[in-house]
């Protein structure tokens, strides 16, 4: 193949991978950006991203442009410079390929830090301190009240709430995207993040270090609240679960306490202290089952008991085997736990 039939493959290669590109920028559709910041350290990395966007862009536009005049200049070459002799070529690698490259990285590199650096210190102490524990593949969330839930984070709009995360665990990683920095969760340490929200609203969060099979289940919603609704919230959480109050959903207890669900799950209120899997105490207050795999709702709830490996394949969820009137009787239970 000569050079020359060489270029329009190139060209249809380069055209391919702009489509792919644009392609997967429509899948984000809806998902969580980096680039849609809601609170100030995301916008401070937002920010950090456009300007290393811009700085790359002239370092391509000027590559792109010599490219382009050598094509050019080389059809129209002294005899001098065909033999491989430029007069200026030699210095001229040296400043552009080394000199002015090892600026231009060290410029990003310091500029990093310093934004690592403002990420590490927030601008007020945070009041509020919520542990979060990972596990394979869901996460926990423990008030200093004694409230904890599961995939779900509350914290008061506008305010800066300080995490401290941990795992149960391998290594997993905290990411809330318009919300802040990535941080890892290591066996045996404690990590630090501070997260806040500029206004209320539903954030979505992802484990952000591949950890295993459902890795890319592994969900979690931020839900910044009115500082009021918060406070509500979080005293609300920290209660024992509601009594049944039905036969039906009495039954369910008895189911739920009889079975192997209170050996892995704990409803504060009742005997089921099991500490493997999410509380449950006010599972129906959450959106979603499974960390952000299902909505909750009682077909769902249906369904992950009785078929969980068919939703999560891996999860440490075991298949519950209980006759249709038990399943009914439990649903109707745990649907009661507001
Ligand atoms: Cu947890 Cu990936």
């Amino acid at each position: 193949m000569t050079p020359r039939s060489r270029v329009p493959a190139y060209g249809i290669r380069v055209a391919t991978g702009v489509v792919i590109l644009l392609c997967l920028g429509g899948c984000s559709d809806g998902a969580p950006s980096v680039l849609d910041p809601r609170s100030a350290s995301a916008a401070r990395i937002a920010d950090l991203w456009w300007w290393m966007l811009g700085v790359s862009s002239v370092v391509l536009l000027v590559v792109v442009g010599m490219i382009a005049y050598a094509i050019v200049r080389g059809r129209r070459r002294t005899e001098e410079e065909a033999r491989g002799r430029v007069p200026w070529g030699e210095p001229f690698i040296i400043i552009a390929g080394i000199v002015v490259s090892g600026i231009v990285l060290l410029v990003f590199f310091v500029v990093s830090l310093q934004t690592m650096r403002a990420l590490a210190e927030p601008s007020e102490d945070p009041e509020l301190t919520i542990e979060v524990v990972a596990h394979d593949w869901w996460w926990e969330a423990r008030y200093p009240n004694g409230g904890v839930t599961a995939n779900e984070i509350h914290i008061p709009a506008g305010e800066p709430v300080r995490l401290e995360l941990t795992t149960a665990d391998v290594i997993h990683s905290f990411w809330v995207p318009q919300l802040g920095p990535k941080m890892d969760m290591i066996p045996g340490r404690t990590n630090e993040l501070v997260l806040e929200a500029d206004d209320p609203g539903r954030y979505r969060g992802q484990c952000a270090e591949y950890c295993g099979l459902q890795h890319a289940n592994m969900i979690l919603f931020v839900v910044a609240q009115e500082p009021d609704a918060f406070d509500d919230w979080m005293d609300h959480e920290a209660q024992p679960a509601e009594e049944p109050t039905s036969d039906l959903s009495r039954r369910g207890r008895e189911v739920f306490l009889g079975s192997t669900c209170a050996a892995c799950h704990t409803i504060r209120g009742t005997p089921a202290e099991g500490a493997l899997g999410p509380d449950l105490t006010h599972l129906a207050s959450r959106e979603t089952l499974a960390a952000g795999v299902l909505e909750n709702d009682a077909g769902n709830l249906t369904l992950w008991i009785e078929a969980p490996q068919s939703v999560k394949p891996g999860a440490t969820m075991p298949p519950t085997e209980l006759s249709s009137d038990e399943l009914g009787a439990l649903v109707a239970y745990l649907s009661g736990l507001e």
